[in-house]
């Protein structure tokens, strides 16, 4: 765990603006900074960052939030990775808590692969580029096989000499350790001998999606070469084949906002696509994809399109993915290449345009795909026929969705000419032993979450009620305590200048503390939840500290929710703008700010005490309260409510 005051450090040296204009281009407006949104397509800029307020809100997408959230939605980190990347870039000591030594050791041994790795790929590049064999061998390699110089820099290529050690003594002599650069595999250990590994092939460096440099893809250059065409690094640490896509890094943005990934199957395939323009796309390099794999994806889209050249043991192979990317709730579409063509051939041959409208025509959803595969030549043969719905319907069982699973359902019983009775009590069989295979894996994963976890699972789980009449005024004095918290005012009635015109010594108290007060004083307590714990926290930092809380403290990214809330709040004022179209500006905006909060106040315990009241009617009405005392209250409550609407008119 990353300690608070690391978290806090990070947030305070943080400059969101400085950050995001690392990624986006940000031109001034008044106070803000105005810039295209990087979630969706637009001409017209409606991504807004406030320095002052330190938050970022994305007008067309609705997203926003600190510096913290726009790297996790920007870049996809996870919440350490995003404070990471900061204390990275702001040059800061990162401290952990409840690491043992041998935690520590590894996180040094980790860290410590990381540095190899990357010294090695800026030396394979330096090489590709600055070395004479590396340019004339490497280089025009890659250029022959029609990579332009940019796409060989986008992608980071490179090239490793043919020599027995030529890398790792280069290594060794820069400070670089023998256990290290065997640890990543870049070079052999044998006795005393050491051997780099890549030696004589160019270099596919693989990337993670944050850009660290994970492992090697090695692809020989002599023709009759008895070793593999392609070598890659071998498991470690940091290299876990099953993990890793090929491209994420270059990939992620495009695939983000096309809500699309395209799947391929190695290096060149990826790197021709970019080439071409299509740059949402990916390789599982090697391995039949995995879920691990296909999880990485669904941080950026839920919409996988696999790409296959037509050779039988490829599609085979592919059908298993099709029921792991279902299983977790994604879309999976196919696209076959002509016989002979890969997508590697198939883009270089093709421009942008005819690309495109290949895989948008030759796009089928995985049902039409595996009927086809299944119905091949056994047309009209009902075992075939039964077989093929069977297996369809396997595939239609995995998804978690049920009216995705109907729609399929129809769907096959017209691709077959089957009835879709018969496909449905197929599928009710399935559904039934997948239920209880799963909730037995639920009970499972269960006795492992502490109840704390349980209670938080549930808490997300619980809608807030927008529509709630009350919503609006808790709305607006989580606004004040939000933005203005800290202003100081005499809340009381007394006229604020003596008989002279002099102002009077009248006691002051902050808008956090007047609505605390008079909400706690009542017993009074918001309905909506996240509004509810927004107005919880002020309260108990108030009590226990003394103080306001502050608007930076909900936007550290533990419950997201709230924090969308808590940004929609500050970044733009609507209550108050509102009110001021409502009547004359009076002559400062803090003037204002002091009736606005008696408004406030008083106008969301109206509507307390309205809903007090309707529900004691109610009880009389239906029979559920016989309590003449009830009765009372609510009479009791009516003249308070009467009250209060007079107070209201004095202000208005
Ligand atoms: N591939 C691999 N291991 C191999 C062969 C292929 O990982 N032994 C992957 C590579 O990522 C490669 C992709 O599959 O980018 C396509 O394979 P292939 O066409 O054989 O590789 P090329 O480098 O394009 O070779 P060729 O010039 O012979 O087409
Ligand atoms: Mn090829």
């Amino acid at each position: 765990m990353i300690t608070q005051e690391t978290i806090q450090r990070i947030m305070d040296t943080s400059r969101i603006e400085e950050v995001i204009g690392d990624f986006i281009t940000l031109k001034k407006a008044g106070s803000n900074f105005k810039g295209l949104s990087p979630f969706v397509n637009e001409k017209t800029p409606s991504f807004m960052v406030s320095p002052a307020k330190q938050i970022f809100k994305d007008f067309s997408s609705g997203k926003g939030g600190s510096v913290v959230t726009f790297l996790m939605e920007h870049e996809q980190f996870t919440y350490p990775e995003a404070l990471r990347f900061l204390a990275k870039k702001y040059n800061i000591e990162i401290v952990e808590t409840g690491q043992s030594d041998e935690e520590k050791e590894k996180r040094n041994t980790r860290e410590s692969l990381f540095l190899v790795n990357q010294f090695a790929n800026e030396y394979f590049q330096d090489q590709l580029w600055n070395n004479e064999t590396g340019r004339s061998i490497g280089l025009s390699y890659f250029r022959e096989r029609g990579f332009s110089d940019e796409t060989i820099k986008n992608f980071q290529l490179g090239y490793s000499q043919d020599g027995y050690e030529v890398f790792t003594n280069e290594a060794l002599d820069k400070g670089y350790q023998l256990e290290y650069l065997s640890g990543v595999g870049l070079t052999k250990v044998d006795g005393n001998r050491k051997i780099d590994r890549f030696r004589g092939r160019v270099m596919f460096p693989i990337l993670s999606h944050t850009g660290r440099v994970l492992g090697f893809g090695g692809r020989v250059l002599k023709k009759d070469a008895k070793t593999a065409k392609y070598l890659n690094s071998p498991e470690s640490e940091i290299y876990h084949k099953s993990k890793i896509l090929y491209g994420i890094y270059q990939a992620k943005q495009a695939i983000a906002k096309a809500d699309e990934c395209f799947l391929v199957e190695g290096y060149t395939d990826v790197i021709s696509f970019n080439q071409a323009g299509v740059k949402n796309v990916v390789a599982s390099s090697g391995t039949a994809l995995t879920v691990d794999q296909i999880l990485l994806i669904k941080r950026f889209t839920r919409n996988i399109t696999l790409l296959y050249d037509g050779d039988p043991a490829g599609i085979k192979a592919s059908l298993r993915g099709i029921d792991l990317i279902l299983e977790q709730g994604m879309n999976v579409q196919t696209v076959l290449f002509p016989d002979g063509d890969d997508p590697d051939s198939f883009a270089q041959k093709n421009s942008q345009k005819e690309l495109e409208d290949f895989l948008k025509e030759e796009k089928q959803n995985f049902l039409r795909f595996k009927a086809g595969l299944l119905l091949k030549d056994v047309k009209d043969d009902p075992l075939a026929k039964a077989k093929a719905a069977r297996e369809m319907v396997e595939s239609i069982a995995l998804i978690p969705d049920e009216l995705e699973r109907t729609a399929y359902i129809q769907e096959t019983s017209r691709l077959l000419d089957m009835a879709e009775r018969i496909l449905f009590s197929e599928l009710g069989q399935r559904r039934s032993s997948k239920i209880e295979k799963d909730q037995k894996q639920r009970k499972r994963e269960e006795q492992g979450l502490k109840e704390s976890e349980t209670m938080r699972v549930v808490e997300q789980v619980e809608k807030p009620v927008e529509d709630s009449i009350l919503y609006v005024q808790e709305r607006s004095l989580a606004s004040l305590l939000l933005n203005h918290g800290e202003l100081e005012f005499y809340f009381g009635e007394e006229e604020e200048e003596d008989e002279e015109g002099k102002a009077k010594d009248l006691p002051k108290e902050s808008i956090c503390e007047y609505i605390l007060t008079e909400i706690v004083e009542d017993e009074l307590d918001f309905e909506h939840p996240i509004l509810k714990s927004i107005l919880h926290h002020f309260i108990s930092v108030f009590n226990e500290e003394e103080r306001v809380a502050k608007a930076e403290e909900f936007l550290r990214g533990e419950n997201p929710e709230r924090m969308h809330l808590v940004v929609d709040l500050i970044a733009d004022e609507p209550e108050l703008h509102d009110w001021k179209r409502k009547r004359i500006y009076p002559p400062d905006k803090v003037a204002y700010l002091r009736d606005y909060t008696l408004e406030s106040v008083l106008r969301f315990k109206e509507k307390k005490i309205g809903q007090l009241i309707r529900r004691i009617q109610e009880n009389f009405k239906n029979g559920t309260s016989t309590n003449p005392d009830d009765l009372g209250t609510a009479q009791q409550l009516t003249k308070l409510k009467i009250e209060i609407n007079r107070r209201l008119n004095r202000i208005l």
